[in-house]
């Protein structure tokens, strides 16, 4: 079915991918999540397929317990600076948490970029949510689930404002007169919060895209309020088709509330395709992929979002064990999701770390069931697009070849770059400068 929208596709960075398993697989590489050339690799094939964007996720802190890739792993805003050199259209998102960061470095750490990229950065807003943080930066407690998202909105304002300190024209470069600035275009920002005082100006100007693209992943109240008035794009984490449409129509809802056009705030779930040359084969795959993640490893993965719970003190085929509290601070929808589901099937506890560290999706089968399950979603708006999570070195390709023409065929997916910039190809508008004359205002809307 032709339509006017067009599927935004992301591509995730992940190294040897976000379980324990895939690490173990015949063609993974092991040191894929330290590895430039391996990354350099994936982000000329996903610029080849056309994708939006490469998107490198992130946290601060680590047990032994954690998954491979987030044991040992590259920074994001120095993998991606990296990237930028290697690539020239696609959109490059780093994650970088609130909680443990300070707005003036961050907002000249994302500028550079953007200056770098040629307009081509996003920030991944995060407030991290596992307590042990705190002590990796000299802090003897983690912030409550309310208190980080009042921080992240307070955090936001100061970036955004540092962002806007020089208008467009503000860097004169007149070589005759000598006059390099007109000082009446660089702003201060004099915030004075709750949180933060920041006096600015920042000491980088706006670049071709004006201020990078930020999407957000917070799914409890609060995070969809936030996301819902803030963001330009959610990287959303629903499982199920029913999950992500509900979903979709209640933050476009809420960004309607805050008086938001509600296609300029794209919904994109993270999935993660297994796809073979017929339904069997993708079958026999994802099976491989799930053999490969032990039960132990299973519940490990399981505990993250319960502040890193060690589920290993429990029956595993007993009933789900009641832990509620541990997720309340933590990541919070996510607990409250794994909760209710294991409450309604009456799950034990190790159907429901099966569930959790290999999950069954839509998008398992051969390339024109997997284009279906693409079209479904976007066409009966659960999702504006996706954010891609493979980890092995083939699986990018075999997705680029054999899925992305199908869509192209369709009329869902791009051939062509509309752009040079992210916001230009995510079809989003330029923020005006808050400062500028309101006729230079108009011309950036
Ligand atoms: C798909 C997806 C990707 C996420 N990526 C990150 C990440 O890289 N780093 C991080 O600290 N949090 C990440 N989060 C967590 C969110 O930022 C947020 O903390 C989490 O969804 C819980 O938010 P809530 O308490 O509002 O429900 C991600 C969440 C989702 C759904």
């Amino acid at each position: 079915m032709p339509t006017d929208r067009q599927l935004k596709m992301g591509f995730m960075l992940h190294g040897v991918g976000t379980g324990w398993g895939d690490w173990r697989h015949p063609d993974a590489q092991p040191n894929a999540s330290t590895n430039f050339s391996y990354y350099k690799q994936q982000a000329t094939i996903a610029e080849k397929a056309k994708f939006d964007f490469l998107f490198v996720a992130d946290s601060v802190f680590i047990t032994a317990k954690s998954s491979p890739h987030y044991l040992n792993r590259f920074e994001p805003l120095t993998i991606l600076s990296a990237l930028a050199g290697a690539t020239s259209h696609i959109g490059l998102v780093a994650t970088v948490t609130v909680s443990y960061s300070e707005p003036f470095n961050i907002a000249r750490q994302f500028a550079s970029l953007d200056h770098i990229s040629g307009g081509r950065a996003g920030w991944n807003v995060v407030t991290s949510w596992l307590e042990g943080s705190a002590a990796n930066f000299s802090k003897s407690s983690h912030l409550a689930h309310d208190t980080r998202y009042r921080l992240a909105a307070e955090y936001l304002d100061v970036v955004q404002g540092l962002w806007d300190s020089w208008e467009d024209d503000a860097l004169v470069h007149d070589k005759a007169s000598g006059v390099f600035l007109d000082p009446a275009k660089l702003h201060e920002l004099n915030h004075h919060g709750e949180f933060f005082q920041v006096k600015g100006p920042l000491n980088i100007a706006r670049s071709r895209q004006g201020q990078p693209v930020i999407f957000q992943a917070g799914a409890s109240e609060d995070g969809k309020n936030f996301a819902a008035s803030r963001a330009d794009a959610i990287f959303a984490g629903q499982e199920t088709f029913e999950e992500a449409q509900a979903y979709y129509h209640d933050v476009k809802q809420r960004a309607s509330g805050f008086g938001r056009n509600p296609d300029q705030l794209l919904v994109l779930p993270g999935i993660r395709p297994v796809i073979g040359s017929t339904d069997e084969e993708a079958e026999r795959k994802f099976q491989e992929f799930t053999d490969l993640t032990s039960i132990e490893n299973a519940l490990s993965l399981l505990g993250r979002p319960f502040n890193d719970y060690d589920f290993s003190q429990h029956d595993l085929d007993a009933a789900f064990p009641d832990i509620a509290e541990h997720g309340a601070n933590s990541n919070q929808s996510q607990s409250h999701r794994i909760l209710a589901l294991a409450r309604r099937d009456n799950l034990t506890l190790r159907e429901v770390a099966r569930r959790f560290a290999t999950p069954r999706t839509d998008f398992i089968g051969a390339p024109e069931k997997v284009a279906d399950a693409f079209e479904t979603w976007f066409i009966n708006r659960a999702a504006d697009g996706f954010v891609f999570n493979v980890s092995l070195p083939k699986e990018l390709e075999v997705f680029a070849d054999n899925v992305v023409p199908i869509l192209q065929k369709r009329g869902l997916y791009r051939s062509e770059y509309e752009a040079e910039t992210f916001r230009g190809n995510l079809g989003i508008p330029v923020p005006p400068n808050r400062y500028a004359a309101p006729l230079t205002r108009v011309a950036a809307e």
